[in-house]
């Protein structure tokens, strides 16, 4: 998507297990696309990641989301899981969003209930969701998947030697 001028810029960050890191932002005339998160699981049980977005639809010249940022976009930790997420950047930043998620996977959630407890903490950090999509999608040791976003419409695919798939997300609620 295309900044207010424009312009495609975009931002992207990757991890692996053992927490080496790198990001770029601002990057200008380069393909585009909207936000992907990958999560991935290897044979030998290694967790990794990686985030990539155009940013927010509109955005300034120059803003930068979460995509980039490790903590907020994408966050590995090889001992418990992985998470990314997408949708409004600023909203994911500000509870440092998919490190959070790892978090509450450490201390006994599933992936999707790590998911759905951020969303419901942006939810709760803010007077209004109504213009505010924001998804989560982790993945743990155990190869477990789980997805969670304010609205209806995220989606996400699986792979694994079995096949692939795609699954709708779980949500908060519907557009009015
Ligand atoms: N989640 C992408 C962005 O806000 O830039």
């Amino acid at each position: 998507m295309p900044d207010r001028e424009g312009n495609v810029t975009l931002d992207a960050c990757i991890m692996d297990h053992q927490q080496r890191c790198g990001a770029v932002s601002f990057l200008q005339n380069i393909e585009n696309h909207d936000t992907i998160g990958m999560l991935a699981l290897d044979k030998y049980g290694n967790l990794s990641g990686a985030c990539t977005t155009s940013g927010l639809a509109y955005k300034y010249f120059g803003r930068v989301g979460d995509s980039p940022i490790i903590g907020a976009g994408l966050f590995v930790d090889n001992e418990v899981g992985a998470a990314c997420a997408t949708g409004v950047g600023e909203a994911v930043i500000r509870i440092a969003g998919s490190a959070i998620v790892v978090e509450m996977m450490r201390n006994g959630k599933s992936p999707a209930e790590a998911c759905k407890a951020a969303v419901e903490r942006i939810i709760a950090k803010h007077p209004s969701v109504d213009n505010m999509q924001v998804g989560f999608l982790a993945l743990n040791t155990k190869g477990e998947i789980g997805a969670y976003s304010i609205f209806e419409g995220f989606s996400y695919a699986w792979s694994n030697k079995d096949g692939q798939q795609m699954v709708k997300s779980s949500f908060n609620r519907k557009r009015g």
